[in-house]
This record gives C-alpha cells, sequence and structure tokens, in this order.
C-alpha cells in the first residue's frame, strides 16, 4: 500500500491532478446528465444575486425611493417560482446521475476485480484495496462530483455577493474574501489525515464485517451458538469500533474547532462591516433598502465561503481515494492489452509435462512445490496422493492456470505455460476444487454455469444428473431444474454435505474440457456413491486426461498411474502394487489408511 506522505502543498497539487481524469471518467459514463447538472448549478448560483437586488428594490420602494412596485412584485414572484422549478429539476437530474454514475463505476470495478488473479485474493494488502474500492466507489465519485458544482455554486454566489459589497466598499469586500482562502489551507490537513486514518484502518474494518459475517451465516452459527461464542466475537467486535468511533471523533472535533475559530473570525468582520454600514447610513449615504440588502450580502459570505470550504475539503479527500481507484482500474487495462488476440479456438491437450516446476507463495519463505516433474496422458487416469500440507491442491491450481510457476514450466502439447493466454484454461480445463463453490441458485444454474452455452438445454442438464444419478433432485420422478437451492433465499431447498458435493461433480463433468482434475471429490461421499461416480470418472478418463486427488488410496488403486507427494516433492510414480512393494512411504499411508500397524 501506498504511504501517504505528509501534506506538502506539492502533494496537494498532485492529488488534485487526479481531478481531471476523475472528470473525464465521469463524463465519459455520464456526459449529459453531468453537463445539465453544471449549467443548472450555475443558473441557481445567481438567484442569490438577483435576491438580493429584488430585497433592495422591494425595501427602498416602501419608503418612496422607487417608483415601479408593481413589477418588482412581479419580478419577485417570477424569481421565486423560477428557483422552485429550478431545484427540483437539479435535486431529480442529481437523483438519476448518481444512480447510474454509481451502477456505472461499479460496472467498470466489477470487470476489474474479476480480471485479477487468484493470488491478489490471497494477499490481504491487495485484499484491503479490493474491499475498500468495492465498498467506497459506490457514492465517492458522485460525492467527488457534486463538490465540484457545490464549489462552483458557492464561488459564483460568493463572488457575486463580493461585488455586490465592493459596490459600497471594496476594502471590506476583499478583507471578507481573504480569510475563507487561509482557513482552507487549515481545512486541508484535517482532510488528509481523516483520510490516512481510514485508508490505514481498512484492515481493521475488514475485521469487523468478517465478525459480522460470522454471526449472521449459517455456515458459522451452528458452531458459535453450540460453544457459546457470540459474547467473545461481540467483544472483539466492540472494540474495534470503539477504536474507529474514537478516530472519527478526533477528526470531528478538529473540524468543529477549526469551523469555531472561522466563523468567529469572519463575524467579528461581519459586525465591523455592518457598523460602518450603519454609519453610511446615518449620514445619509446609503438608502435603508441597500442597507438590508448589504446586511443579508454580508451575513451569506459565512455561509457561502464554509460551503465552499466543506466542498473543497470533500473534493481533496475524495481525489486520494480516486488516486486508489484510478491505480485499480488500471489494472483492467493492462490486462486489457495482453489479451487483445484472444478469439483463438484451442487444440484439445493431450499430454501435460511439468519441468522442475517450483512454487513459492508470496509473502511466504519455502518453496510449497520443489522440482516437481509429471506427466500426464490422455487416456490415463492419475491419482494425486499425499499427506495434508504436501502441495497436492498447489499443483492443481498450477496446472490450471490459476498460479503461474515461480520456477520451471508446464507444458501442454508441448506448449510452454508461459506462451498460453487465460482463455486456453478456460477453455480446456475443468476443475472441481477442493473448496468447491455451493451456489445458492437454481439446480440448472449450479450445474450449467460450467458451460453456460448449455445453461438453457434440459436435455443435456437431464443426462449429466442420471449419469451421476442426482435422484435426490427429483420431484414426483422429474428434475425440478429451477428450483432454488440453499437456504440464503426464497423457497431454496437445502441440501446435504455429500449432495453439494455431487452437484459441483456433475457441474466439473457438465464441462467439456480435455482436462479433467478432481481435488477430493469424495471427501463427503457415501461408499455406494463414491463407487458410482468412480466408475462415470474412469469411463470418462478413456476420452481426456483425468487426475484425482484423494486421500483414499483405496480409490488411489485404481488409477492408472499414482504420484506420491511429499513436501513439496514428488517422492514417487507408480501403480499401487509397485508402489505397494517398493516405497516405504507409499505403505506407511495405506496401512495407516487400513488402521492397521505396517509392521503387523
Ligand atoms: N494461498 C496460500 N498462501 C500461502 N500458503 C499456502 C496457500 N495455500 C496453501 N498454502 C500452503 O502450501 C502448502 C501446501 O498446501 P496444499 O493446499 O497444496 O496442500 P494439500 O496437499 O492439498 O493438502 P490437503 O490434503 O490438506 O488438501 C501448505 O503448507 C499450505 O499451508
Ligand atoms: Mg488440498
Amino acid at each position: 500500500m501506498d504511504e501517504v506522505k505528509e501534506f506538502t502543498t506539492k502533494q496537494f497539487f498532485k492529488t488534485l491532478f487526479t481531478l481531471p481524469n476523475t472528470l473525464k471518467l465521469i463524463f465519459k459514463l455520464e456526459k449529459h446528465y453531468a453537463l445539465y447538472l453544471i449549467i443548472l448549478n450555475i443558473l441557481t448560483a445567481f438567484i442569490p444575486l438577483a435576491s438580493l437586488f429584488i430585497y433592495q428594490d422591494l425595501i427602498n420602494s416602501v419608503l418612496g425611493a422607487s417608483q415601479h412596485l408593481i413589477s418588482i412584485i412581479a419580478i419577485y414572484f417570477i424569481t421565486q417560482v423560477v428557483t422552485t422549478i429550478l431545484n427540483q429539476i437539479e435535486s431529480y437530474i442529481s437523483g438519476k446521475f448518481e444512480m447510474r454514475l454509481s451502477y456505472n463505476i461499479n460496472m467498470r470495478l466489477m470487470q476489474t476485480t474479476s480480471s485479477l488473479e487468484l493470488s491478489d485474493y490471497e494477499q490481504s494488502d491487495m485484499y484491503n484495496i479490493i474491499e475498500k474500492v468495492t465498498q467506497e466507489s459506490t457514492y465517492k465519485p458522485f460525492q467527488l462530483f457534486n463538490a465540484i458544482l457545490g464549489v462552483l455554486s458557492s464561488f459564483i454566489s460568493l463572488l457575486t455577493s463580493l461585488i455586490f459589497i465592493g459596490t459600497w466598499s471594496i476594502g471590506v469586500s476583499l478583507l471578507l474574501f481573504i480569510i475563507p482562502i487561509l482557513s482552507l489551507i487549515l481545512f486541508l490537513r484535517v482532510g488528509q489525515l481523516e483520510f490516512l486514518i481510514q485508508w490505514r484502518r481498512a484492515n481493521e474494518e475488514r475485521k469487523t464485517w468478517y465478525i459480522i459475517h460470522l454471526l449472521t451465516h449459517d455456515f458459522s452459527f451452528k458452531e458459535i451458538k453450540l460453544n457459546n461464542i457470540s459474547g467473545y466475537f461481540l467483544e472483539k467486535y466492540g472494540k474495534l469500533k470503539q477504536q474507529f468511533i474514537k478516530q472519527d471523533l478526533s477528526i470531528s472535533r478538529k473540524k468543529v474547532y477549526f469551523n469555531i475559530l472561522l466563523d468567529f473570525i469572519l463575524n467579528i468582520v461581519n459586525i465591523g462591516a455592518i457598523f460602518a454600514m450603519i454609519m453610511s447610513v446615518r449620514a445619509g449615504k446609503l438608502l435603508v433598502g441597500n442597507l438590508v440588502s448589504l446586511i443579508q450580502a454580508t451575513s451569506k459570505i459565512n455561509t457561502y465561503s464554509q460551503a465552499m470550504i466543506q466542498n473543497i475539503y470533500i473534493i481533496y479527500n475524495t481525489s486520494l481515494f480516486m488516486e486508489q481507484l484510478f491505480d485499480f482500474l488500471k489494472r483492467d487495462e493492462v490486462k486489457d492489452e495482453e489479451s487483445i488476440d484472444l478469439n483463438n479456438q484451442y487444440e484439445e491437450i493431450e499430454t501435460i509435462n511439468t519441468a522442475n516446476l517450483s512454487y513459492i507463495y508470496p509473502n511466504t519463505d519455502n518453496f510449497t512445490l520443489k522440482n516437481v516433474n509429471v506427466t500426464f496422458n490422455k487416456g490415463e487416469l492419475t491419482a494425486i496422493v499425499g499427506k495434508n500440507g504436501s502441495g497436492k491442491s498447489t499443483l492443481v491450481k498450477l496446472i490450471s492456470g490459476l498460479y503461474k510457476p515461480t520456477q520451471g514450466e508446464i507444458y501442454y502439447n508441448d506448449q510452454s505455460n508461459g506462451s498460453l493466454p487465460i482463455d486456453f484454461y478456460q477453455e480446456n480445463i475443468s476443475v472441481l476444487f477442493q473448496d468447491f463453490v455451493k451456489y445458492e441458485l437454481t439446480v440448472r444454474e449450479n450445474i450449467g454455469l460450467s458451460n453456460l452455452a448449455y445453461l438453457r438445454n434440459d436435455d443435456r442438464i437431464i443426462q449429466i444428473l442420471d449419469n451421476l444419478s442426482l435422484d435426490f433432485l427429483k420431484i414426483k420422478g422429474k428434475y425440478e431444474l429451477d428450483m432454488q437451492l440453499g437456504n440464503w433465499f426464497q423457497e431454496g431447498r437445502q441440501l446435504s454435505g455429500g449432495q453439494w458435493q455431487k452437484i459441483a461433480l456433475a457441474r466439473t463433468f457438465f464441462k467439456k474440457a480435455s482436462l479433467y482434475i478432481l481435488d477430493e471429490p469424495s471427501s463427503a461421499l457415501d461408499p455406494v456413491t463414491e463407487k458410482e461416480i468412480f466408475d462415470y470418472f474412469v469411463k470418462l478418463s478413456r476420452e481426456n486426461i483425468s487426475i484425482f486427488v484423494s486421500h483414499s488410496l483405496d480409490a488411489a488403486r485404481k488409477a492408472d498411474k499414482i504420484i506420491v507427494m511429499k513436501d513439496g516433492m514428488v517422492e514417487d510414480v507408480g501403480k499401487h502394487e509397485s508402489l505397494l512393494k517398493r516405497s516405504s512411504y507409499y505403505q506407511e499411508l495405506y496401512y495407516s489408511e487400513k488402521y492397521e500397524d505396517i509392521d503387523g
């Protein structure tokens, strides 16, 4: 994460330089509404000046100094009506603009997040940025644009009021102008502090979201309830939140001090000005109507200048955020360039070779995979076995292109992984991950999401459901493809752990691929189901490359080839019988499964 440096004028301008980019982005997404809003704001900004003149003439006409009472009242009436209409139109357009802008930016962001790498989500720094950016981008760009409009209109109103006062005394007018400019500089320091605090605590904020997630979702609720630990989590949550509140309040207090100070100074100047005005009237140099309008203009200057400062503050604060947002969006542009010529049709994979494949997870010290040299062939069923943490799933993720090798290469039909784009993997490989997804969606989607072209093809979906005997999805003898699954949404049907796993398996096989990988496919299956599914997989493996990771060596013995992993390295490769004869490590795995003593 970038450290935000100490406040300097240079950095202030650098941050403000994101403004053209922000405007460009906003205009690109919502040009018309942005323009309407700017025009409306400029128009309404002149209304206060018109009011000043109208009040002045109204009062002077009471005193007989103005002759056109009727026309002044008519102008007064028209101004009021026009003001109301303009304000209403503006608030409608502004609402519409906000909705559309936040929708568009969210879409852009979601596109960017889906183009990230798996490893981006596995690093907390990156995760913080993703969370922060996705949470805040819904409202920050709009807030920024609104603030720009606010500055524009309050600046116009401020300026016209100052000019109005300037017609009486330029000196007073200048004095009233200098004070808000000076206080602005003080305010921006607070703006940066606020941003810094919020940016640095992103990690802690995510912890509070995580606790809320734990306390409000079924997957964790059972355990929390039974162990009676909700109090523990609430306390943890409370501690974090109280710390945030303390920080926020300290910023609020600083703002209050500044506001009081600013208001105090402005009021002293105001009193002085009003005093001088009254003296002018007494000396017969100023009409009472003019006095009333001048007093009004003077008091409004406080309002306008504070509005202007508040808005510049918001602009500065949100621009600091926009800097990060633009950095984030750039990731997508880089990837776009990488993947320009990608309308290829890829030939199916017939062999895979890893050549001295090694992998180290970012932010860790030791290699998780070391010099792995293995081969997979079409028509061959390969099992990968080994203890927890031996690197089996990591190998699967490397082969499926989700990670890039740290050292060594993977060859797909003699093509090195370095030369293959992401859609090569997407087209060719179907994987059942160890932590497969339970989509809280319909049966149809749970199966068809791996092959969208056939999402509406009932026959195909039913065929795969039949092949894997997912009979539990039948109602009165018929598959209910549009039945909602899970219990998050209305009329959802919750399934058992093994049933979910069968659905995930069906989804994996529904995809047309030349390489199928199943990571722990039977962890939740009963022995009968396991056998059925295994038979299906064996049949399928004759036309594809098929790999499965398993802790069950009984299942593995049916494979054509077994890869034994130990501490990130390949311990041995072979058939069950020969491994059992020659590898003591394999024997250890095999006999512990049987709950037998190796020696016994
Ligand atoms: N995202 C990650 N970041 C850092 N280290 C990781 C990550 N994922 C796994 N590891 C580490 O890499 C090692 C291998 O993990 P892997 O998931 O490949 O093991 P496995 O053989 O599939 O184990 P299991 O049988 O439990 O599924 C483990 O020590 C694990 O702690
Ligand atoms: Mg694993």
